[in-house]
């Protein structure tokens, strides 16, 4: 079994002002898919917060970390540049994949800057941050990423 985690980027979430709805439907999706869902965080849109959180699931052998929030183009969305400084090989065909679809659904899928990529043990990959979005996106690349999973672990 893979051990999954979430992380939510979010200044209102953080501080408790917003109810983490989409890193419930992360959880709910993962836990259904046979992920064993091992830690959830959530961080303001802050980049070095992000990258401790990210620096913390990739020690801790989570095999699948799962990004929600802080892909846009508000000034404080950071959440790729975050990630980006960590991976050591990307993954494009992931978020390539995730766009794709997504486009079908929202014109407004061009506008995430979501990124993915492999870390040691660890596959991460940004999604946007409404609960709708996150449905959107992980429920298509789900049963494929159990496939990339196999592959590299
Ligand atoms: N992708 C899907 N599947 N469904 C959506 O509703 N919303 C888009 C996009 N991707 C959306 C989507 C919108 S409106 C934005 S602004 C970007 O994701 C970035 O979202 P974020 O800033 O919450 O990360």
């Amino acid at each position: 079994m893979y051990k999954a985690g979430i992380l939510t980027a979010s200044d209102k979430g953080s501080k408790g002002e917003r109810q983490d709805e989409s890193g419930k439907v992360i959880e709910e999706i993962l836990l259904k898919s046979g992920f064993d869902v091992t830690v959830k965080v959530i961080v303001p849109d802050e980049k070095e917060q992000i990258k401790e959180a990210l620096y913390n699931m990739i020690n801790n052998k989570v095999n699948l970390i799962i990004t929600t929030g802080g892909t846009g183009f508000s000034k404080r969305d950071v959440t790729p540049e975050a990630t980006e400084e960590i991976i050591e090989r990307k993954t494009p065909g992931i978020s390539e994949a995730i766009r794709y679809n997504s486009l079908n659904i929202t014109k407004r899928a061009m506008l995430s800057r979501a990124t993915s990529g492999i870390k040691d043990d660890s596959l991460i990959i940004n999604m946007p941050g409404s609960p709708k979005a996150v449905r959107e996106s992980l429920e298509f690349v789900i049963d494929t990423l159990y496939h990339g999973l196999d592959i590299l672990l």
